[in-house]
């Protein structure tokens, strides 16, 4: 791989002389040459640039000039002539070295006279590519350096200062079969294309073979395929002004260690770039993958392509229809498998109905919270709890079974006796970590709303037969505390009754 850069700064690129250059020549993978644009004009005053046609601040960087340059330098050499390779050994003792950055700073006189290695060779034949450093161009990623690392023999690398280069510079040479790469490093301007050469150069280098010490470094770090941020790193001491090294990483566990980097990875990227999130592939998460996710506040199923934002969020009226659809769907997964379906339709249509839901949520005793994919296209509601909230310090439900004298963690209650009446997630949401971030946000809610009591705590009943509930609603802390009758249309169930604290985690 050969880097021709050309500027009219070209002394600015001594920097590549040290570490990553350096290494380079030793291993004989990379050329890299900075040449002065200055080089290939014609006046006295070796003038590069001219007004901007039509008017306007600035001056704009001569096609002419930047056309001799780019032609002399296409036209030379594709592969390492003697001498190079002889330099790029460490054998040569004197003489003008052509790739060697830091004493690069005219054109390529003898590179550009000496014959081809390969006789009429083409732009193709080098796999040349003509890198234009601008604010204007595509956002330089991780995959364009890939495939720039892995295609192409020999860059050159155009750098403008002032407005920028005539744009026909880049129409010509694309139009010759030259790839024409106009790439940006971020949202800003600088002052000229150097920095931004530096940053393809050390980039690009990287990757190419032989160039890192141990390659499977490549594949954990940020940007890699897995496509997220790199997780935090750590080395000794373990203990620095008073910050530990994480326990996981110390206690020589390989895989919880790794599980540990892949949930902070998941965190960091969706804290600092989400639009990265909503890049990923979904069918290549597991499952503690989706949880991660949903903590963070995206959601994935194993039928999704690709994460999307989760909203939870207080229903409104215009909600009563999703709703009512969404409890119809949900309530008959929680009866018994001996229930007939006219039973379970009566109390859907009692108690779920779009109209039904419409009171609920007219009235403030209610709190209805939904849980929605909020990316574009979203397929709607995933989960939804209704809570009944007492007056004052009272319980709510008592004809339904309210555990008023129930004390939890040998705690007694103290403030309001909330009922989680419903609490149903869509099938296809269903361990996809949906519920956990549902119900975080409900106890959020209820403590949030019964903030001025000392202990509230929250009841519900589920049926005794329904074991995944159980054990769902006891690892979200519920304790079972009494038994009740609770009729399905015509048929009595046998319910199991739970409560918990609400202002503890
Ligand atoms: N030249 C000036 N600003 C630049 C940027 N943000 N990226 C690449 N080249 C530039």
């Amino acid at each position: 791989m050969r880097f021709d850069i050309v500027s009219v700064f070209p002394e600015f690129f001594q920097v590549l002389d040290l570490s990553l250059v350096g290494k380079a020549r030793e291993r004989g993978v990379l050329e890299v040459a900075a040449h002065d644009l200055r080089d290939w004009t014609d006046d006295p005053h070796r003038t590069v640039d001219d007004t901007p046609a039509g008017g306007g601040a600035g001056m704009v960087m001569r096609a002419d000039i930047w056309g001799k340059a780019i032609d002399e330098l296409l036209a030379g050499p594709a592969r390492k002539t003697g001498e190079e390779e002889a330099v790029a050994q460490g054998r040569a003792t004197g003489g003008r070295s052509a790739r060697a950055c830091s004493r690069g700073t005219g054109k390529l006189r003898e590179g550009a006279k000496r014959p081809n290695t390969v006789p009429n060779a083409t732009p193709e034949a080098f796999r040349a590519v003509l890198a234009i450093p601008t604010p204007s161009g595509t956002p330089l990623t991780q995959r364009a350096c890939e495939r720039l690392a892995g295609q192409a023999d020999r860059i050159i690398v155009a750098c403008g200062r002032y407005e920028g280069i005539d744009a026909r510079v880049a129409e010509h040479y694309a139009g010759r079969g030259v790839e024409v790469f106009e790439y940006s490093l971020g949202d800003y301007v600088l002052n000229g294309g150097e920095v931004a050469a530096v940053a393809l150069v050390e980039a690009v280098g990287r990757l190419l073979p032989g160039m890192v010490g141990n390659p499977e470094s490549l594949l954990e770090e940020s940007h890699s395929a897995a496509g997220l941020l790199e997780y935090p790193v750590y080395t000794r001491p373990v203990e620095w002004r008073g910050l530990r090294i994480p326990e996981v990483l110390l206690g020589g566990n390989h895989r919880e260690a790794a599980r540990w980097r892949r949930d902070r990875s998941l965190e960091r990227t969706a804290a600092r770039r989400p639009d990265m999130i909503a890049g990923l592939d979904a069918r290549a998460m597991d499952k503690k993958d989706r949880r991660m996710l949903a903590e963070l506040g995206f959601m994935a199923n194993r039928g999704s392509s690709h994460p999307t934002p989760m909203r939870i969020r207080e229903a409104g009226p215009a909600d009563a229809e999703a709703l009512a659809a969404l409890a119809a769907r949900t309530f008959p997964d929680a009866c018994p498998a001996w229930l007939g379906r006219e039973d379970m339709d009566a109390f859907i249509a009692e108690n779920l109905s779009a109209e039904r839901f419409g009171e609920y949520l007219a009235d403030p005793h209610w709190l209805v919270l939904v849980c929605e994919d909020a990316g574009e296209g979203g397929t709607g509601f995933a989960g939804y709890t209704l809570c009944l909230l007492p007056e004052a310090d009272g319980a709510a439900g008592i004809e339904e079974g309210a555990p008023v004298n129930a004390t939890v963690d040998g705690v007694v209650r103290d403030g309001p006796l909330v009922e989680l009446s419903k609490f149903y997630v869509d099938r296809a949401w269903r361990g996809s970590g949906v519920s956990g971030a549902l119900w975080r946000a409900t106890l959020a809610g209820l403590s949030q709303r019964t903030r001025q009591w000392r202990e509230p705590f929250v009841w519900l009943g589920t049926n005794e037969g329904n074991r995944r509930a159980r054990k769902a609603y006891r690892k979200m802390g519920f304790a079972e505390v009494g038994e009740r009758t609770f009729m399905v249309g015509d048929e009595p169930n046998s319910d199991v009754i739970f409560a918990r604290r609400i202002h503890v985690a």
